[in-house]
C-alpha cells in the first residue's frame, strides 16, 4: 500500500491567516525550523494509479498541483476514484466543493456524517446540481464492520468509532454519537500488514488502544501538546479534550499509551499550528522524537 499525506496540519494550516503565533510567525520570517503545512489528509493506493482520498481538505487544489500521481493524463479524468469523509469537519469536507468539476464522487461516510454534509453543511445536497450528479454515497457502519472500495480489491477496510467532538455547527457538537468521528483501518488480505488512520481522537478507549496495538503504521491525532495549549495561548476557551482532541503531552496524553505499543510505526497528523513540536528546535520536539515518534509533513510517502 502506498500512503501519501497531502495535509499534515489541523484546521488553519500553518501558517494560519490570522494567526502570528511562535509557529506562524516563524515561517513567515523564513525559519529553516518550521514547515508551511496544509489541513488534514492523506490518499492511499494499491496500484499507484488510482487513488482513495481520505478527507478532502480545504487545500485540496493546492495540495492536487503539488503530487504529481494525481495529475490527470486523459484529456479528462481524476486519480481520485473514491473519498472516505472520518467526520464532517470543515478542514476534512470543503475540498469537495473544489472537486466539482469531476462529479460524480464516490462517497464513503457514515449515515451520521451522511446526515451532515445533507443538513448543517449540506456539500452533498449542493453538488447534486453540477454535471455528473454530485455524489453516489456508500454508507460505512462503524462498528468494526468490513467495508471495501473497488479500486484497492486486495484491500479491507474496518471502521471504528472514535469518541472526539461533532462539528461546531451541528446540532450534536458536545453530543456526539458513534459514528460522527471513525477511525479507519486498512488491511492488506495478502501480507495482513495494517494502516490505522485516526486523525481525531478525543478518548483513549481500551478497544482503540488494542487496535492501535495491531497496526503497522498509525497515522495519528497530533494536535496540540498540551491540553490548556490554546486557552494558555489566547487562542480559544476550550481544553482540547472538549474539541475532541487528547493531548500529546501529561499523564492522561497520547505519548503515554504510544511508548506502550511496540509493534506500530508511530506518526502524528492533524497538527496544529501552535503545537511546539511544529518547531524542530524546541525542546518539545525533541521529547516526541526521543519516543520514537514521528511528525508527518506535506508530501511525506510511507509504504506498507
Ligand atoms: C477540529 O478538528 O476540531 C475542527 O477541524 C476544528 C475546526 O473546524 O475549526
Ligand atoms: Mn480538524
Ligand atoms: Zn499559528
Amino acid at each position: 500500500m502506498k500512503i501519501q499525506v497531502l495535509g499534515s496540519s489541523a484546521g488553519g494550516g500553518l501558517p494560519q491567516f490570522n494567526c502570528n503565533c511562535n509557529n506562524c510567525k516563524a515561517y513567515r520570517e523564513g525559519s529553516t525550523t518550521v514547515k508551511r503545512r496544509t489541513q488534514s489528509s492523506i490518499t492511499i493506493s494499491e496500484d499507484g494509479e488510482n487513488w482513495v482520498l481520505f478527507n478532502a481538505s480545504p487545500d485540496i487544489l493546492e495540495q492536487i498541483h503539488n503530487s504529481p500521481f494525481l495529475h490527470p493524463t486523459k484529456l479528462r479524468e481524476t486519480k481520485i476514484k473514491a473519498i472516505v469523509f472520518i467526520d464532517g469537519q470543515i478542514d476534512h469536507t470543503t475540498g469537495l466543493l473544489m472537486l466539482r468539476e469531476g462529479c460524480p464522487h464516490e462517497v464513503y461516510c457514515t449515515k451520521e456524517v451522511n446526515e451532515e454534509l445533507n443538513t448543517s453543511f449540506p456539500l452533498f445536497k449542493m453538488l447534486k446540481h453540477w454535471d455528473g450528479g454530485g455524489t453516489n454515497y456508500h454508507e460505512i457502519v462503524p462498528n468494526n464492520t468490513q467495508f471495501s472500495i473497488p479500486v484497492m480489491p486486495n484491500y479491507e477496510f474496518y471502521a471504528h468509532p472514535l469518541i472526539s467532538n461533532a462539528p461546531p455547527y451541528s446540532k450534536y457538537r458536545d453530543k456526539p454519537r458513534a459514528g460522527d468521528n471513525i477511525g479507519v483501518v486498512v488491511v492488506n488480505k495478502k501480507t495482513g500488514k495494517r494502516l490505522f488512520y485516526l486523525p481525531g481522537l478525543g478518548v483513549l478507549e481500551d478497544h482503540i488502544i488494542e487496535e492501535m496495538a495491531k497496526a503497522d503504521v498509525l497515522l495519528i491525532e497530533g494536535t496540540l501538546w498540551t491540553n490548556d495549549e490554546m486557552i494558555k495561548g489566547n487562542f480559544s476557551k476550550k481544553l482540547g479534550t472538549e474539541m475532541g482532541h487528547i493531548p500529546l503531552n501529561g499523564e492522561n496524553g497520547l505519548i503515554k499509551v504510544l511508548d506502550s505499543l511496540e509493534k506500530p510505526r508511530k506518526i502524528l497528523i492533524h497538527i496544529n499550528n501552535t503545537n511546539p513540536i511544529l518547531d524542530e528546535s524546541t525542546k518539545e520536539y525533541k521529547e516526541l522524537i526521543s519516543h520514537g515518534i514521528e511528525v508527518s509533513y506535506d508530501g511525506m510517502s510511507i509504504e506498507i
